[in-house]
């Protein structure tokens, strides 16, 4: 009997048919969104599940699904995950990393450019009609060519993001992260270690690539945006949570920092109302990752794990 998996989102049609070549499937291709009791229900007898990052997979699930035997998570970040509880009890987990850093680490960039020249800010104001003369100040914002990028969390995409900024846009890299990169990688990055209170203090760019833990939860709050340059600008392509949102919206009216960049947020969809009503900040519905062809080899690597495990007992990026 072939494997039974569930496909808990919508997928590219593609990657739904190769899934069925391989196992009977039950799929979500009107995207619906199912409360944890529903994807309990939906689990039963299923062997494997595809999921995004809005399925959260923890022991209450496990223990209500004894047939499941892998989660591939179609998102390098796996914090909708319990990693520990999946290892105890037995069930395999994947992400997708390395296929989306490259994509990921322009937008990071893309958010950054945005942010410094306050790109949505002046589009609001002439899609408003009020651009009715040019002025010497006018949306005048900092510069990010030979300022320093700051890099908190520097896997993958905080390295791609480096290279970037030190070979493309000549800034000084500066990066913390629970342990240093080698040398010939530190070199190739063009970055230096810092403190995190250094990171905060000589930041001129401040980005988020750090995986979301309960280490991490508000790991930039008032207290660190107070440590800030006050022309600085913070840009968050990690997970929401790691910004304590409502300080942010606070220290952003006060300008207690210049901007901010968010593609991810606390609760999201849901936004923190306040974002809402100040000008200084560019905000963008997490889609760091989101080219087609991006998504597709996220896609395919999500698919390629659960046809791995699940027929020849070997996943291609495990986490466990
Ligand atoms: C997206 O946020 C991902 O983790 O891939």
């Amino acid at each position: 009997m072939r494997p039974h998996v569930l496909i808990a989102r919508a997928v590219f049609p593609q990657i739904l048919t190769l899934l069925e070549q391989h196992f009977e499937v039950t799929s979500n291709q009107d995207d619906e969104l199912w409360t944890p009791a529903q994807l309990i229900e939906k689990l039963q007898g299923k062997q494997g599940v595809f999921t995004t990052g809005s399925q959260r997979i923890d022991a209450t699930v496990l223990g209500s699904c004894p047939d499941l035997k892998i989660c591939a998570n179609m998102a390098v970040g796996y914090n909708n995950f319990d990693l520990e509880a999946m290892t105890t009890a037995g069930v395999k987990a994947t992400n997708t990393p390395d296929v989306l850093t490259e994509t990921t680490a322009d937008f990071g960039f893309a958010l950054i450019m945005a942010t410094a020249r306050r790109m949505a800010e002046s589009e609001r104001f002439l899609r408003a009609g009020l651009w009715n003369r040019w002025r010497y100040d006018m949306f005048a914002g900092s510069d990010v060519h030979g300022s320093t990028l700051g890099i908190l969390g520097m896997g993958r995409i905080g390295q791609a993001i480096a290279r970037r900024g030190a070979h493309g846009f000549g800034m000084k890299v500066i990066y913390h992260n629970r342990s240093r990169l080698d040398a010939p990688t530190e070199a190739a990055c063009g970055a230096t270690l810092v403190s995190k209170q250094e990171l905060l203090q000589q930041s001129d760019h401040l980005i988020l690539v750090l995986p979301y833990t309960p280490e991490s939860h508000h790991a930039i709050g008032a207290a660190e945006l107070a440590q800030m340059k006050p022309t600085a600008t913070l840009i968050n392509i990690a997970r929401g949570g790691i910004v304590d949102d409502a300080a942010l919206a606070l220290a952003l009216k006060n300008g207690v920092i210049a901007a901010a960049g968010l593609d991810v947020f606390e609760g999201e969809p849901a936004l923190h109302p306040d974002l809402l009503t100040v000008p200084n900040v560019v905000l963008t519905p997490h889609i760091a990752s989101a080219t087609l062809p991006t998504r597709l080899a996220m896609a395919q690597l999500a698919a390629d794990n659960l046809i791995g495990f699940l027929l020849h007992g070997k996943a291609v990026t495990a986490l466990n």
